[in-house]
């Protein structure tokens, strides 16, 4: 089999500036060991999201220009619409400013104190928004999804039989919403399948409960399904995603993921009663419901990015870029989230770095080793960004303690991803003598975002 290649040229670039080791050691103690704090200049691959930072094509800057900036009724908003639907056959569609305004006007609406809101597993934006409404987020993720080194073609699915149970507990009354998120990002980019969607929908059925999807990595996803579910493989991404959506009343979308758009998102539903309410937060949060918070050309963009994701060819080699780091990282035994997912590779911390407990932080330990062995910057997904502290204040920490390293969307080409597979495969064979971190500053929310480091002694 041949190479498979970047299915695109590159026509503008930008540089990137390289640090040496010794600038790098005192960039980030004055980050306060924290990627977020780092300055983008002073990163040289930066893995930190798939959000936002995905190269668009010479068909979406031209479509830029051609971006209706009226106040009310714009062209590129009917344009960004008729897409939308198109894809997801939702009749309401609200564009906001991104992902998280979507789920805040939604959970703020249908949220609040007493109430339950169930996912496969729920992002941090999401839980956050779910939270500070009052409302409980609940993941119940299937048991092969809790395996990092396990290999399942459908890890990100929900387990049906407990999502039975927590409806017969809690009562389907207190649980407004079912969502589930496509591929399951927190989980390691794994995909979900149409099967576990359909008996996932039964279930809302049976109860009444509306099934909503996040949608942020949609295309990815369905990508999965026609490659490793029976029934997909002549199907085409855009009639895979048609099907998946019919499932559910309800979608949100941060247009920064699968839409290559540098800003965006929205809030699709077929309830009319719920998108007026939907619609009215909109005006006084957003802006009017046909540009909610983002401009003609950034409508423009989305719909043009929804189309290209679809393309097979780009889904192709996008997998393919992953799993061909997972391979560099499998033959040198480094541990790592199993299969590899859509947009980004796991590191498994926990096994990386066995010495180091959870109350250490063992994924902020190898975030911080990556920036300096090679200028990399990832993200730790693990007891920092979803442990919770106990009555007795000790650390309850996440069930894995991940690194991910989330690769931009037409970015980086085959020996910038060699590279990151040198770098990793470097900090691996040093591993013996890497330290944890105790934290010296925190805020109650999201708190991986501003938190402060230091080493333990
Ligand atoms: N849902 C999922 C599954 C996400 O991955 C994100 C964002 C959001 C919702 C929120 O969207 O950022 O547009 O407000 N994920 C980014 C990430 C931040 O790095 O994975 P947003």
């Amino acid at each position: 089999m041949r190479t498979i290649i970047e299915p695109f040229k590159i026509k503008s670039v930008e540089p990137i500036y390289f640090t040496t080791r010794e600038e790098r050691i005192e960039i980030l103690k004055e980050a306060h060991y924290n990627p977020f704090l780092i300055k983008a200049k002073d990163v040289i691959i930066d893995l930190l999201t798939d959000s936002g930072t995905s190269a668009m094509s010479s068909g979406q800057w031209a479509g830029m220009m051609l971006g209706d900036e009226s106040y009310a009724g714009s062209n590129s908003f009917f344009h960004f619409e008729n897409q939308v639907q198109k894809i997801t056959g939702m009749k309401h569609v609200i564009p906001t400013h991104q992902g998280r305004a979507a789920e805040k006007i939604l959970f703020s609406i249908i949220g609040g104190k007493g109430k339950y809101i169930v996912s496969n597993t729920l992002f941090d934006t999401t839980r956050a928004n779910i939270e500070f409404s009052g409302a409980e987020g609940v993941d119940l993720l299937c048991e092969e999804g809790k395996q990092p080194s396990l290999v399942a073609p459908f890890k990100g699915n929900m387990d049906v039989k407990a999502l039975e149970n927590f409806i017969l507990e809690k009562g389907a009354a207190n649980i407004p919403l079912v969502i589930i998120t496509v591929t399951n990002n927190s989980g390691g980019g794994q995909p979900v399948s149409m099967a576990n969607l359909r008996m996932v929908k039964e279930i809302c059925k049976q109860h009444q409960i509306p099934l909503f999807i996040d949608a942020c990595r949609f295309a990815e996803n369905c990508y999965f399904i026609q490659q490793r579910e029976n029934g997909y493989k002549s199907k085409s991404i855009l009639e895979i995603a048609q099907e998946l959506f019919s499932y559910a009343e309800g979608c949100t979308m941060s247009a920064k993921k699968d839409a290559f758009a540098n800003i965006g998102g929205f809030l699709a539903m077929q309830n009319e009663p719920l998108a007026m309410e939907c619609r009215n937060l909109l005006i006084i949060t957003e802006g009017f419901p046909t540009y909610g918070g983002l401009a003609g050309r950034d409508l423009e963009a989305i719909a043009i990015g929804l189309e290209e994701v679809m393309h097979q060819d780009y889904l192709k080699y996008r997998i393919r870029s992953i799993e061909y780091i997972g391979e560099k990282l499998e033959a040198a035994g480094v541990p790592f989230l199993k299969p590899t997912g859509g947009h980004a590779i796991y590191l498994d911390a926990k096994a990386f770095l066995p010495n180091i407990p959870p109350r250490e932080y063992p994924g902020q330990a190898l975030c911080a080793e990556l920036y300096l062995e090679g200028g990399i910057r990832g993200v730790e997904i693990g007891s920092l960004m979803f442990g919770k502290y106990g009555a007795d204040g000790q650390l309850i920490p996440n069930n894995m303690e991940l690194v991910r390293l989330a690769v931009p969307r037409r970015v980086y080409t085959q020996s910038h991803i060699d590279y990151v597979a040198e770098v990793i495969i470097d900090v691996f064979k040093k591993r013996e003598g890497i330290r944890g971190f105790r934290i010296t500053y925190e805020t109650p929310f999201l708190r991986h975002f501003t938190a402060r480091f230091e080493r333990v002694k």
